[in-house]
């Protein structure tokens, strides 16, 4: 193995050179998943930035620094263009991108192709080309293009203001990586290979670990459509355990970075590096993993072995009770809960003055209102208790292998000689090298071997590197 470790490390010295827009996944940070709305500022966003360096996740790759939602003030400005909100960006937003870029980072910036973004800031509906030319003079590297607020829910339409988009990109911005986000797989294969679109959203918001077994079940049917030269299939951004608005356990976190990794997928950080614990710093570091991600075949994996039920990806659209985002759903059953006490209150007090037909009437709609909060608990996404082998093809011949144990309890995964087959692992010896732990296993050596590893309940995974 020796002089192939060799040449991996000469390509991974190459590369901040050899950056092609939306050649492989997309690496860096975003805003959304780490602070929302509140650290949306020029101060903030420069310490991000400084965190970024000082943490050596730029040098590691990490390059785009993404500004989410939130930048933008609510209405647009008398000539239609995009005017950053004043409080926050005291100085525009000019002074930020160009600091940015001083530190050798690349700047992204969100927008939404309908007349709002999701938390109501200003959209970019029908100004497209007037956005685009603001782009350009900023020197933007990355666009996020939000689907909230626009009238086209149905494919057609939203395809059409996505190209309305791109095509302003093209003419009055070239060079921006083009993200879209209508959170639904069929995008997939109506924009892979189409000139000008890098990345699209395949499903709802991780914001919790089931939304993340989704979208790796989402994925499976996808893995065509993703590599170099098409575009990548994007399951959303990274989710922390240190600091942020969502966060998950170690362990979900963990899997969630090695499954993304084998999915070719962006690896967009919603942790402040700055202040990252030292999980999430190992998460996110290790070297041997980012190299997986960002192997040159940039290949998707796929599952070459798996206990799941069938799957069948659901066509998202904001709001919808299996896409809502968690703080959004918190946020709207608390108001249902609240409105039910108090129609169910005035029912009583109606009924108790005489009034028996409104009293039944605000009853109903009390019933109403509790119904509804179940439709919603009900349609929340769900983990299956399963588990999966992953295997995703790397350039110097060897696979990677993610073992991933969806279910509650511990338990042993095994790829046996079919699941080594389908993975193109059918010569022996086989040397197996546990990727996070840096060691290398007993080589399997006859044709009936089988790969097996303990994981642990609750999202436990391990990623191997196969080879002969
Ligand atoms: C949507 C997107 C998220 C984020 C928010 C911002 O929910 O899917 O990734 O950009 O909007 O409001």
């Amino acid at each position: 193995m020796a002089p192939r470790l060799l040449l991996v490390v000469a390509a991974a010295a190459a590369s901040p050179q050899a950056y092609e827009i939306g050649k492989l996944p997309a690496m860096g940070y975003n805003t959304w998943n780490d602070v929302r709305c509140d650290g949306v500022d020029a101060k903030s966003i420069m310490d991000l930035a400084h965190g970024l360096v000082k943490s050596n996740f730029s040098e590691k790759g990490y390059a785009f620094l993404n500004v989410d939602d939130c930048w933008q003030a609510q209405l647009l400005g008398a000539g239609d263009e995009l005017v950053p909100d004043a409080a926050k960006f005291p100085d525009g937003l000019q002074v930020v991108v160009d600091g940015i870029h001083a530190l050798g980072l690349r700047f992204g910036l969100y927008a939404d192709r309908g007349f709002y973004t999701c938390a109501f800031r200003a959209g970019s509906r029908h100004q497209e080309e007037v956005h685009a030319k603001q782009f350009h003079d900023w020197q933007i590297d990355y666009l996020k293009y939000d689907s909230c607020w626009a009238p086209n829910l149905r494919r057609q339409g939203a395809l059409e203001d996505y190209a309305r988009m791109r095509d302003a990109l093209a003419q009055h911005a070239p060079g921006v990586h083009y993200s879209l986000c209508g959170w639904s797989s069929w995008y997939a294969p109506l924009v892979s290979n189409q000139a000008g679109y890098h990345s699209w959203r395949i499903g709802a918001d991780c914001d919790e670990f089931a939304n993340i077994y989704e979208a790796a079940r989402t994925m499976e049917g996808l893995a065509h459509y993703a590599g170099p030269g098409k575009g990548y299939n994007d399951p959303d951004m990274l989710v922390g355990t240190s600091t942020g608005a969502v966060t998950l356990t170690p362990r979900q976190s963990r899997t969630q970075f090695d499954l993304w990794c084998v999915l070719a997928a962006p690896l967009l950080l919603g942790t402040n590096p700055a202040r990252m614990n030292n999980w999430d710093l190992e998460t996110y570091g290790a070297e041997d993993v980012i190299r997986v991600n960002q192997d040159p075949l940039g290949r998707q994996g796929v599952p070459v072995h798996s206990t799941c039920p069938q799957h069948n990806p659901k066509d998202n659209w904001w709001c919808s009770p299996w896409s809502m985002p968690r703080d959004v759903f918190e946020v709207w059953t608390g108001l249902l809960r609240a409105l039910a006490a108090i129609l169910l209150t005035s029912a009583a007090v109606l009924r108790g003055t005489g009034r028996s037909r409104l009293a039944f009437m605000t009853f109903l709609l009390a019933i109403g209102s509790v119904g509804y909060i179940r439709v919603l608990h009900d349609h929340r996404p769900r983990i299956a208790a399963c588990q999966q082998v992953w295997a995703k093809p790397l350039a110097d011949g060897d696979m990677a292998l993610l073992f991933v144990n969806w279910a509650p309890d511990d338990i042993a995964v095994a790829c046996d000689a079919e699941c080594l087959a389908r993975a193109g692992l059918a010569a022996r010896p086989l040397y197996v090298r546990d990727v996070r732990e840096k060691a290398n296993r007993a080589p399997l050596v006859d044709g009936a071997s089988v790969l097996v590893q303990r994981l642990d309940g609750g999202g436990g995974s391990v990623l191997f590197r196969v080879g002969w």
